[in-house]
């Protein structure tokens, strides 16, 4: 069965079905989106799939965080096709249908956000959330400015562009951009200021949030700070929660919306079913939050969770879209959701992200590549330099890291502004012996390119 096999390559690669498609697609497709692996899927099943010619391949990106359930959930599968034979569509704003309230009234029973009333908005994609998020705080704070951080990824559209840190190649040549965003510094404690302790970082990152008041915008007109509870695109780094925690202060202090946006670390990425609930239980509960990826298992859904009084704020016809929470979208989320917490898909995160550390941080002693590892729950990376002293990046040594292991077998994926992070992003019923096996692909491949 796929879905319990380990790596096997059978061909040379790409093998040559696969190697005939990506000509085409190399025609048909523009440059700009992206794709190096060198495989053209068949199909898949759990952390595995098979590709054209016969290869199986062990794939620990999940469609870059979509499929922390993994590729053809059986369960999704049936409630998928249950709804299909239903209805495929009927807008939101025309006639009532009972998934999308079902999926809003799940979500604000289990989005850690202030408030006991809360309200959910169902849309398309991350970045939609993203938009709604901030129409929500501009439209509830009657303020209309804000402050996003170095190493952010909120997405491709105009705002969310200009809400994004990276530049290359995420908004290359694409501006202008929208007004109204100021970005702070954020808490990357591996790179902080030589000779720092964490704590004094804590205090000089907090400090430079307040900065942002003097210099680019008054608090009286900032609406929403938002973050990352991990940063996915920014190279998985994890703000400390006492960092987290004064941000919240700040955000009480001057009426400002404080945003988590979950797009990448929802859906038991973290060991929490949402990544906020650490914050929320250390008393630092966000105002919005923003979901997307794994909700729907691979059906396009995002939402934005608020409390009720924020959320009614806007007008009716103010948000919305003609696709916003697709009934067959909200019938696989509603499935995922539920076998998510039914076998306990936070716990299983807890899991790997405790096997994969113990041998992370072995590589760290081992490798003089291996500089960092960062981790909540499965929401892994680890930081490759050149040397522990310098820290400079080690990109291209990463990038034929990741094209080794994809020829032994396993998708793997760089991230964060230098290139240099290797993301871990695999579904969470990958099994135990697939996980060793990976890590034993990842081993040799490191030992190989060190060399
Ligand atoms: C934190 C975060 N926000 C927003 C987005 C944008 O999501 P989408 O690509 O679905 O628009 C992403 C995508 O990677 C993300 O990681």
């Amino acid at each position: 069965m796929l879905r319990n096999a380990l790596p096997k390559i059978v061909t040379a690669l790409p093998g040559p079905k696969s190697a005939e498609v990506i000509a085409r697609r190399k025609k048909a497709i523009p440059n700009g989106v992206g794709c190096s692996a060198p495989c053209v899927i068949a199909r898949g099943e759990g952390a595995m799939f098979e590709d054209l010619d016969g290869n199986t391949f062990m794939d620990w990106v999940g469609g870059i965080g979509v499929l922390n359930i993994g590729y053809s959930h059986p369960e999704v599968i049936a409630a998928v096709k249950e709804q299909s034979e239903k209805y495929f569509h009927t807008s939101i704003n025309v006639v009532h249908y009972p998934e999308y309230i079902a999926l809003a009234e799940k979500l604000n029973s289990i989005v850690p956000v202030r408030g006991d009333e809360k309200k959910t908005i169902l849309i398309n994609s991350g970045a939609e959330a993203v938009e709604n998020a901030i129409k929500f705080a501009r439209k509830f704070t009657k303020k209309t400015d804000v402050i996003v951080f170095t190493g952010a990824f909120h997405g491709r559209t105009n705002l969310t562009m200009a809400m994004t840190a990276k530049i290359k190649p995420y908004k290359f040549g694409m501006g202008p951009f929208a007004p109204g965003i100021h970005r702070c510094d954020f808490p990357y404690m591996y790179r902080r200021p030589d000779g720092m302790t964490e704590k004094e970082a804590i205090d000089y990152y907090l400090d430079k949030l307040e900065m942002m008041f003097l210099e680019y915008a008054p608090a009286e007109e900032v609406a929403a700070i938002i973050f990352e509870p991990v940063q996915g695109e920014g190279g998985f780094i994890i703000p400390p929660i006492e960092y987290v925690q004064g941000v919240r202060k700040i955000c009480d202090k001057y009426n400002i919306m404080m945003i988590a946006d979950e797009v990448q670390s929802g859906y038991c990425r973290t060991g929490k079913f949402f990544a906020s609930e650490y914050w929320a239980a250390a008393g630092a509960a966000p105002d919005l939050m923003t979901s997307a990826k794994s909700i729907g298992g691979g059906l396009p859904l995002s939402s934005v969770t608020g409390r009720a009084e924020i959320m009614d704020s806007a007008s009716a016809g103010e948000v919305g879209g003609t696709y916003a929470g697709n009934p067959v979208a909200c019938a696989a989320a509603l499935k995922v959701i539920e076998i998510m917490e039914r076998d306990d898909y936070a716990a299983k995160s807890r899991a790997i992200g405790k096997t994969c550390v113990a041998r992370f941080e072995q590589w760290k002693t081992k490798f003089e590549m291996v500089g960092d590892v960062r981790a909540l729950g499965a929401m892994m990376a680890v930081e490759f330099v050149k040397d522990k002293k310098s820290k400079a990046p080690a990109k291209d040594e990463l990038a034929a890291l990741v094209a080794e292991c994809a020829q032994h077998g396993l998708i793997t994926m760089s991230t964060g502004l230098r290139g240099n992070n290797l993301r871990f992003l695999m579904p969470l019923n990958t099994t135990d012996e697939q996980i060793e096996a990976g890590l034993n692909i990842l081993e040799e491949a490191i030992a190989k390119v060190m060399k």
